[in-house]
């Protein structure tokens, strides 16, 4: 028997207590990890249904209808030598420009040569006029393609036929 001064340990004095530590540790980690997947499994619920209220038409395809504010204005040359530099202006949009505001700009402005892709810049709110000046040389006829992607909608583009005359 233990004198009044003598530590007793616990574990000594009752041997089935580390096993008892054990099974609450157990619990507790099970119980944590079941509120996690709960909680994420309610979240990625709650994310799903947001997002598809939010896929609306204006997000499902490439539109080629014309807006004032979002169609590109393509200028540049009808007729160019081939392989020669010329410069393409881009304006967005084809009617009226387009917003420069934090919450509703146009990210970027691209040009195909029919499904080629050419170049692309990507433009920042507020201090980013909507047009951009690409320069670019062909060697055939092509359908030049102007795209532009706006914050809240999927890309818009317009298309203007460019003849490219051969040398003899
Ligand atoms: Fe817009």
């Amino acid at each position: 028997m233990a004198s009044e001064h003598e530590e007793i340990d616990p574990i000594k004095s009752n041997p089935d207590s580390h096993k008892a530590i054990g099974v609450a540790l157990m619990i507790l980690v099970l119980v944590g990890l079941s509120y996690a997947l709960t909680r994420n499994g309610a979240l990625a619920g709650a994310l799903g249904s947001q997002t598809l209220d939010l896929i609306t038409p204006d997000f499902r395809h490439v539109s080629a209808e014309y807006d004032p504010k979002h169609t590109p204005k393509i200028d540049c040359p009808d007729t160019v030598k081939a392989g020669e530099w010329f410069d393409v202006t881009v304006t967005i949009g084809a009617g009226a420009i387009h917003p420069s505001l934090v919450e509703h700009h146009v990210r970027w402005i691209a040009i195909y040569k029919d499904d080629v892709e050419l170049s692309r810049v990507y433009l920042h709110p507020v201090q980013s006029y909507p047009r951009v000046t690409f320069t670019i040389a062909l060697e055939d006829s092509c359908d030049l393609i102007a795209m532009e992607e706006p914050t809240h909608a999927a890309p818009r583009k317009s298309s203007k036929r460019i003849t490219v005359v051969k040398p003899n």
